[in-house]
């Protein structure tokens, strides 16, 4: 029997149960103490009833001790049952107690609700997983991977584990080497992701594949980001975009259901990525928001406004947001819609306020009237205006009230500024409400083009571009070539991303030229993928889902950290072990590695 099972149904019963103590109250004659283990709390005690083993037993107890104990379950007396415990019912009148290990005093209690520096729980992150919040997240992260696994071995997949020690791999982050002892100066790459071996896998005839993987990147870390994670990985031959949509969406509705018992609408929503771009200023909008970007390049240059006129001369964007009501935002607000679009990497934001007076706030003096002109007419009730600033409000729908952030800046800073932007705003306003929302975003862009104009590959080179695009491609060109690429976004994060691979060697080769890959390196790195494919690949496509970033929207959790049970820091430290650390000289020596800087063991 475990301690949160007892219930009315077994007073009488004999039991032995083995947990921690968690409360003590000891009145002399009745001693109390609360016994917890992974299924719940329950109470013990020791009174006149107790045969004097169980009294002895409950003295001297420490928080968080191990003990085992032989009792009777009784129902408590009327007055002191505890509805707001499962158990709060019955208590377990004790007869002897056994310590199985003493716990010394906690550097935290173990409880609900604790405010405690987050390095600390993770230094003692065993202590934190015995909290109930991180058990049941555990306990939903197994049922939810369990609802994956039956959903797809159910459609016929196969679960495969790929290497973990391997050659470097395409996802364009930093590798995490690896020494071969055997092979001095011969290194393995951790996995950023299977993706080379589940096309191989496709290769080898196992048509549906998935896993549970873990993916290894050295990158800079974020909020969503963990140098180690884990994806749902998947891959299918012979299909195209529309199978793997429905094959993701199965298993949404199947984690939806088991993690929150709700019924997930299908089929999601979907939108190409140049409208979520032209909306939404983001490859991943939160749908939630209702703030809308606009395109204000054709009435922004009449403003003449220097800043707006030269941005636009150098094929930049003048885009803005309407922030309906965002007049009663103070200024301490908007300095901060303006410190995130800063941070975002715009040089800043110019907004104005919107009265029936007229605007006021620093873009408002390229809107008002000039002294010689007359003001003019504005339908909504906009006072003070000039023709150029009447025509700009009016692009903006703009009314009495309104908040108007503009952002004039290098398209991709423009995009990453107005997307931080909208976030701030809807956050401030209050905006950001309502069910989930999912989405897909379709027909991603093969290239995305950098701030200094250089165009980078937008997914990994194994991505089929749209077939028409091709000759456009081997002509040369990267700006507009459509991909075959797809990701799942919800609520603004991006959970996951996926294509219809490329498996043809010839086309595969040209991607490798198009995205500067030189020959002879792509060669070198993926020559053994090219080989595979000259013996007979079928078409295949797949997905993967950021298994921690689904979880911590799952269950509300606020970072990824929380729903991973050994997370590391965001450099990428693990204060519980004290990785990554220094190591022996004998070692190094061994894989034939020299240190370049100072011995650290002797700094
Ligand atoms: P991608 O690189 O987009 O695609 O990764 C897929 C999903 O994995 C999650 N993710 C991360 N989660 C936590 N920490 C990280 N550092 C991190 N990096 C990525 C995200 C992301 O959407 N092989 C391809 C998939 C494919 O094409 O099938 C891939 O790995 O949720």
């Amino acid at each position: 029997m475990a301690c949160g099972e007892l219930r009315a149904d077994h007073v009488g019963t004999e039991v032995v149960l083995a947990g921690w103590v968690a409360n003590r109250r000891d009145h002399g004659v009745v001693r109390f103490v609360d016994l917890r283990d992974r299924y719940g709390l329950i109470q013990l005690v020791a009174d006149e009833d107790a045969p004097a083993a169980g009294m002895e037993g409950l003295s001297g107890l420490h928080p968080e001790d191990v003990i085992q104990v032989h009792g009777v379950v009784r129902m408590r007396v009327e007055g002191q049952r505890n509805p707001e415990r499962a158990t709060g019912d019955v208590e377990v009148l004790v007869q002897r107690v056994e310590k199985l290990s003493s716990a010394v005093r906690l550097p935290f209690e173990i409880a609900d609700h604790i405010d405690v520096p987050e390095e600390m729980r993770m230094q003692f992150r065993y202590l934190d997983l015995r909290r109930p919040a991180l058990q049941q997240r555990m306990a939903l992260r197994t049922r939810a991977n369990q609802a994956i696994r039956q959903t797809l071995v159910d459609a016929g997949f196969w679960e495969i584990e790929t290497p973990m020690l391997t050659r470097s791999t395409p996802e364009g982050a930093r590798d995490y080497l690896v020494p071969s002892r055997v092979r001095p100066g011969s290194w393995y790459a951790l996995p950023q992701s299977p993706q080379i071996f589940k096309q191989l896998c496709m290769v080898g005839g196992v048509d549906k594949y998935f896993q549970i993987a873990r993916c290894m990147r050295d990158e800079d870390l974020r909020a969503d980001r963990q140098p180690e994670f884990t994806q749902l990985d998947m891959e299918m031959s012979f299909v195209d975009e529309e199978d793997v949509y429905a094959l993701v969406e199965q298993v949404m509705a199947a984690v939806y259901q088991e993690v929150l018992g709700t019924e997930l609408a299908l089929p999601l929503p979907r939108m190409p990525y140049a409208e979520a771009v032209a909306r939404f200023a983001s490859d991943k909008p939160d749908l939630r928001n209702p703030l809308e970007v606009v395109d204000l390049a054709g009435c922004a240059e009449a403003l003449e406004f220097v800043v707006f006129n030269k941005v636009l001369a150098d094929g930049g964007w003048v885009r803005g947001l309407r922030i309906p009501d965002g007049g009663r935002l103070s200024r301490k607000q908007i300095n901060v819609i303006e410190a995130a679009a800063k941070d975002a990497g715009a040089g800043g934001a110019a907004w104005c306020k919107v009265t029936a007076e007229g605007p006021t706030g620093p873009l408002s003096r390229f809107l008002k009237v000039g002294a010689e002109e007359t003001p003019v007419d504005c339908p909504v009730g906009i006072g003070n205006l000039s023709v150029a600033g009447a025509d700009f409000l009016r692009c903006l729908q703009a009314r009495p009230g309104d908040l108007v952030v503009t952002i004039a800046d290098h398209p991709r800073r423009a995009m990453v500024a107005l997307d931080a932007v909208r976030r701030k705003a809807g956050e401030l306003m209050d905006l950001v409400q309502g069910p989930d929302q999912l989405l897909w975003i379709t027909e991603f862009p093969l290239f995305e083009e950098g701030e200094e104009g250089e165009f980078h590959p937008a997914h990994h080179p194994f991505t089929c571009p749209v077939l028409e695009d091709v000759p456009a491609l081997e002509g040369g060109q990267k700006a507009g070539i459509r991909s075959r690429a797809y990701d799942l976004v919800l609520n603004g994060t991006e959970l996951g991303s996926g294509s219809v691979r490329i498996h043809q060697r010839a086309l595969q080769e040209t991607i490798f030229k198009a995205i500067g890959l030189a020959a002879d390196v792509a060669e070198e790195r993926f020559a053994f993928l090219l080989e595979a494919f000259r013996y007979g690949a079928p078409p295949h496509a797949g997905f993967a889902i950021g298994l921690d970033r689904l979880y911590a929207l799952l269950f509300g959790a606020e970072s990824i950290r929380d729903v991973i049970a050994f997370p590391k820091t965001a450099t990428g430290s693990c204060p519980l072990t004290g990785a990554p650390s220094v190591v022996d000289e004998s070692q190094l020596r061994e894989l034939g590695i020299r240190q370049d800087s100072a011995n650290p063991n002797e700094a």
